[in-house]
């Protein structure tokens, strides 16, 4: 198949109104998207991503008005939230309908439900009579893309059309949210900080970190990951000798350490720059044929709580 990359949104309407994958831009990462109420479709995006069909995908919308119908019951705080932060970096878990097929949910009783925010695909999706399923479109276990060309380097031959948006804004994935006995959790944090999700909400509780199997939230330890090895830990822990080509990966200025390459996140000390670049700059380093990345983590607080995790992640 060939992939054809560019800015058609009625061409990218029309592939998915027929049953085909279409990747589109967020302002997190790209999506993989397809018919969220067609299991051929949905099936396919298990198949091109290599994904195992017990994670589950998430289903976007432009409005939460269209996304009303798909789940049961809409409680007064996710309201609050979609009020807030809709289009943005939030996904809410919710019960829902039988409307949704198992498939998408991977058999959970809740739906993830999401309204990215950018104008092609807010504009695509209103083209639709359907809301798309869509997990990020790099293969299983990789770093999420965070450009079309991201998506045609990994996913060429395998959908017919990438709708180019740009680079994306936030660059991290959404932040993703539920209720368990009436309490506010984060499963994932992500594009959307705490500290943004406290100013409306009251201050959330992360929920058990991820396992290396497949937990409610069906989210793994070992994701996001390189190729390339990559140690995390401040840099006074960081190892006195290492052998081979060792870059070193920090936030806002170089490390005093023998390597062959500083990476800098955010020279300026900004953590939403420095997660816009995260992913784009590990894809870098990764081409470049290093034998081990030395990292360190970011301030922990806003976005660097989930720069942070998606380190860890990359390290596990
Ligand atoms: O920013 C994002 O969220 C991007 C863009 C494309 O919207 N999407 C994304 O999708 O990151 P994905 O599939 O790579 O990650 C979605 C996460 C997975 O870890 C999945 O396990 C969890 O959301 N998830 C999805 N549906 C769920 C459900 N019904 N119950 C529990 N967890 C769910
Ligand atoms: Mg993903």
């Amino acid at each position: 198949m060939r992939t054809l990359m560019g800015q058609d949104i009625a061409h990218a309407a029309s592939l998915l109104t027929a049953g085909q994958l279409v990747a589109i831009p967020t302002e997190t990462v790209y999506g993989l998207a397809g018919n969220a109420l067609d299991g051929r479709a949905v099936a396919e995006i298990f198949s091109v991503k290599n994904r195992p069909s017990f994670n589950p995908l998430i289903v976007h919308g432009h409005s939460a008005a269209q996304l009303a119908p798909y789940v049961k019951t809409w409680p007064t705080m996710a309201q609050t939230l979609a009020d807030a932060f809709w289009p943005g970096p939030l996904t809410l878990l919710l019960s829902k309908t039988d409307l949704i097929p198992d498939l998408v949910t991977a058999g959970n009783e809740r739906v993830a439900i999401r309204v990215p925010n950018h104008p092609f695909t807010l504009s695509l999706l209103r083209q639709l009579a359907f809301p798309v399923a869509a997990p990020s479109a790099n293969p299983f276990n990789y770093i999420s893309p965070t450009s079309a060309q991201h998506v045609h380097q990994q996913l060429a031959g395998k959908l017919p059309y990438i709708l180019d948006g740009g680079p994306t804004q936030v660059g991290l994935e959404s932040t993703i949210v539920g209720w368990e006995a009436g309490q506010l959790l984060v499963y994932r944090v992500g594009g959307l900080s705490l500290e943004d999700i406290a100013s409306v909400a009251g201050t959330p509780t992360l929920a058990n970190q991820p396992t290396s199997s497949p937990s409610t939230s069906g989210m793994l330890k070992r994701h996001y990951s390189p190729h390339t090895r990559i140690h995390l830990s401040h840099v006074a822990d960081w190892p006195m000798h290492s052998h081979g080509k060792i870059a070193t990966l920090t936030f806002q200025s170089p490390p005093a350490y023998p390597a062959e390459r500083h990476f800098l996140l955010s020279p300026a000390g900004d953590l939403a720059e420095a997660a816009q670049h995260l992913f784009a700059l590990l894809r870098e380093i990764d081409a470049l044929g290093f034998d081990l990345i030395l990292a360190e983590p970011v301030p922990d607080m806003g976005l660097g709580r989930a720069i942070n995790d998606r380190l860890r992640r990359a390290s596990a």
